[in-house]
């Protein structure tokens, strides 16, 4: 072990993908814990045993449990809480409870997750509403002010993605919201990369909808995620476009009540198992200490983008702004990143593939057509990232090496 952490023991011996792999893809999926996994396993024992409905009322106090993790990790009340199926049906939900008139204005930037800005467009095809994306800082992110100076009696909404998918970037979260309470304009973010590797604050955040998921650096279970909904939005009576039973009661024929707290954001069909996993997975941040393990997470990144940038010509470290975060992006030239992760796994190294048309814009800006994502989390080790190193700069030096038998063969800028 590289580190005199005696916790780094712990944390690696409670992950058991830790033991076998380097698992350097948190930003896909973080490797779940003990607790996690026995938390869904254990329910879906009870399922398979006495039945699904049976087991679920048996589950009351977990799911509640589970509820209260969640707040607190957020800095919210239980109330404030929907759990979804994933951040991207969390988000939907939110966007869905605005009734947007043709050239009402979503305010948004330029580093918004790609479903997120797909979402936009959609919305623009279908009800007239404009998307305008604020202006970065000339150092990367988007820049407060422009959101500022576009605020106007048209802008419905603003919506950011705190940390992107594609890159370390944070944008400024806590400075967009302040501008927006001012000017009273509700207030959505995506924090699914954020949550589990930086401490959210919903109050200092002053968002009105905050969407994230389980698997990713908060290390929960795949197909579970969750959505904040401020007491000041359910006091407006916001709720989802297409309620269903469990958000709301049809009391007579014509007419139905919304569920007093976030719930109504909620399907009926809950996936309890995932619930008990997301729980756990809240449970084991807010022990482990979000601020700590974020911390550190960075700093295994910072580390990888500094041996990187010092590991010749062949890799480029794309990452830009003035804050960034445990994901780190790097250009292998002339490779295609889908070839090197898939290399790197046969080296029993995890990482993913960010493409060009996960974010056009960003990508565009960087003349970059894909990229390999390496995101730490604060079980992995300095060694492992050495470990990644090593491994890319072999793999960009299969790039610039000629071809068996083509000496002269030509390598892609
Ligand atoms: C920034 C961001 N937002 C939203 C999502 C969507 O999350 P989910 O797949 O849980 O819907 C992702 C997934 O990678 C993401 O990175």
């Amino acid at each position: 072990m590289d580190e005199t952490n005696p916790q780094i023991e712990k944390w690696r011996a409670d992950t058991p993908g830790a033991a076998h792999r380097i698992h350097l893809n948190n930003a896909g999926a973080g490797l779940m814990p003990r607790p996690v996994f026995e938390a869904v396993t254990a329910h879906l024992e009870r399922e398979a045993n006495v039945g699904g409905y049976e087991a679920a009322e048996d589950a009351a106090e977990g799911v509640a449990a589970s509820y209260r993790a969640v707040a607190e990790l957020l800095g919210a009340q239980p109330r404030n809480v929907a759990v979804v199926e994933n951040a991207t049906v969390a988000f939907s939900q939110a966007l869905s409870a605005f009734d947007f008139r043709p050239g009402d204005t979503i305010l948004t930037s330029q580093n918004d997750y790609i479903s997120n800005q797909l979402m936009y467009l959609s919305l623009a095809r279908r009800t007239g509403v404009e998307v305008v994306r604020a202006a970065d800082l000339p150092e990367g992110g988007v820049d407060p002010e422009s959101i500022r100076g576009l605020l106007g009696p048209r802008v419905k909404l603003v919506a950011l993605t705190w940390v992107p998918t594609n890159s370390g970037l944070v944008q400024p979260v806590e400075a967009v919201g302040e501008i927006c309470e001012a000017a009273g304009v509700p207030y959505l973010v995506d924090a699914c990369q954020a949550a589990g590797q930086i401490p959210i604050d919903v109050a200092r955040l002053r968002c009105d909808f905050l969407s994230a998921t389980a698997r990713k650096f908060l290390r929960g279970p795949r197909g579970i995620g969750f959505l904040y909904v401020s007491d000041r939005a359910l006091e407006r009576g916001a709720y989802p476009l297409l309620v269903d039973m469990r958000g709301a009661r049809w009391v007579s024929a014509d007419r139905f009540e919304l569920v007093e707290d976030a719930r109504r954001f909620e399907n009926w069909e809950f996936a309890y198992a995932l619930v008990h996993g997301l729980g756990a997975a809240a449970r084991y941040a807010l022990e482990a200490g979000v601020e700590e393990c974020g911390r550190r997470a960075r700093r295994l990144a910072g580390l990888c983008r500094e041996k990187l940038a010092g590991a010749g010509e062949g890799l480029r470290v794309l990452d830009r702004g003035p804050e960034l975060c445990a994901i780190v992006t790097v250009e292998v030239r002339g490779r295609d990143a889908r070839d090197v992760v898939l290399s790197l796994r046969r080296r029993g190294i995890n990482t993913s593939a960010s493409l060009r048309a996960y974010a056009v814009i960003d990508m565009a800006q960087k003349h970059a057509a894909s990229a390999v994502r390496i995101s730490p989390h604060y079980y992995n080790t300095e060694n492992e990232i050495d470990a990644v190193v090593e491994a890319l700069v072999e793999e960009a030096e299969t790039a610039s090496r000629p071809p068996l038998g083509k000496n002269k063969q030509k390598v892609q800028p």
